[in-house]
């Protein structure tokens, strides 16, 4: 099933596309070695990178992907170029940058503040638009986090997922892929944190085609209850920082510790999208013990990137 011209968020999906995104992504993974004919699918083409924000495992996956399929990844920071509505160093407007790009290259990923400038320049595109992460959604992310849990526990029917902290982009995108594909998904998120109900309404509409549950509760243990896979992230996301002191306080009984590890099934693993925090988010030997998964799942961002511009671009 072809995707869609735009990747902005994961119920833009079909669970079709998703499994061959995951299809492809594992061929990507299990191959390793010199780019092959059959990939350079992006010869002669340039992806424009933009990034608002900081980034290390998404910059990489996403410039080394459209590298190994042959094509040229354009790294443009934000600052230099993006419209700032209220400053005198406003530049250009964003549907002025995008008409730009689309002349001048063959497709944005993008890593923005507000979704909104997602939206404004995929609808000025023709060109592909792929979200790299802005203040709602982590879409390319899930995907790897998906990939990840198929990798460890050898498929991700009848999984749950318990993601304990903030319900912010990654727990909203997170909360999306279990949604379609049929998984269960726990949160516990301290009052006033919670997935705002925009996206937990979305989430419980796709649901109803399927047979998972979707829990959002305030209680750690109990969402990690008898679960398969846990899974944190900062308590302060990129733009939340002037919260940071009184997060650090609403957020005080949510860390990942060994006791909450041992609410979940045994052969539970512990995931999260970096970067982390020992001492914060989760407890050091967690992050640090046999059931953490998160390096292999910061290498799934690349086999994913990969998959996700072949099957664009093929
Ligand atoms: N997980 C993730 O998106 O990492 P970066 O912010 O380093 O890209
Ligand atoms: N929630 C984090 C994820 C970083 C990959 C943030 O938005 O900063």
């Amino acid at each position: 099933m072809k995707l869609p011209k735009d990747i902005l968020t994961i119920p833009q999906l079909s669970r079709q596309n998703i499994e061959r995104i995951l299809f492809e992504a594992f061929k990507f993974k299990e191959y390793r070695g010199a780019p092959k004919a059959r990939d350079q699918v992006l010869e002669g083409k340039s992806i424009a990178l933009i990034f608002e924000k900081n980034s290390l495992r998404t910059r990489v996956a996403f410039e080394a992907a459209v590298s190994y399929l042959g094509g040229h990844p354009i790294f443009l920071a934000g600052d230099n170029i993006l419209y700032r509505a209220k400053s005198d160093t406003s530049r250009e407007s964003i549907g002025d940058i995008t008409q730009n790009l689309d002349r001048l290259a063959h497709g944005i990923a993008a890593r923005v503040n507000n979704h909104k400038s997602l939206t404004d320049i995929a609808g000025y595109s023709k060109n592909p638009v792929i979200n790299l992460l802005c203040d709602e959604h982590h879409p390319t992310q899930a995907l790897a986090d998906l990939m990840t849990i198929q990798w460890h526990k050898g498929k991700t029917n009848g999984m749950k997922v318990a993601f304990i902290g903030d319900g912010n982009n990654v727990a909203t995108s997170l909360m999306d892929i279990c949604a379609v594909m049929g998984m269960d998904f726990s949160i516990a998120s301290p009052a006033g944190y919670e997935i705002p109900k925009k996206f937990q309404d979305i989430a419980k509409t796709i649901i109803s085609q399927t047979n998972s549950k979707l829990e959002f509760i305030t209680d750690p243990k109990k969402a990690a209850s008898l679960a398969d896979v846990i899974y944190t992230d900062t308590f302060v996301s990129m733009g939340d920082e002037a919260e940071s002191k009184k997060r650090a306080l609403d957020f005080k009984t949510y860390q990942v510790t060994t006791e909450i590890m041992r609410c979940a099934k045994s052969d539970a693993i512990f995931m999260h999208c970096l970067p982390a925090h020992r001492g914060d988010e989760v407890a050091a030997e967690v992050m640090d013990s046999k059931q953490s998964v998160v390096f292999d799942q910061a290498e799934c961002r690349l086999h994913i990137a990969k998959a996700l511009l072949y099957l664009l671009y093929k």
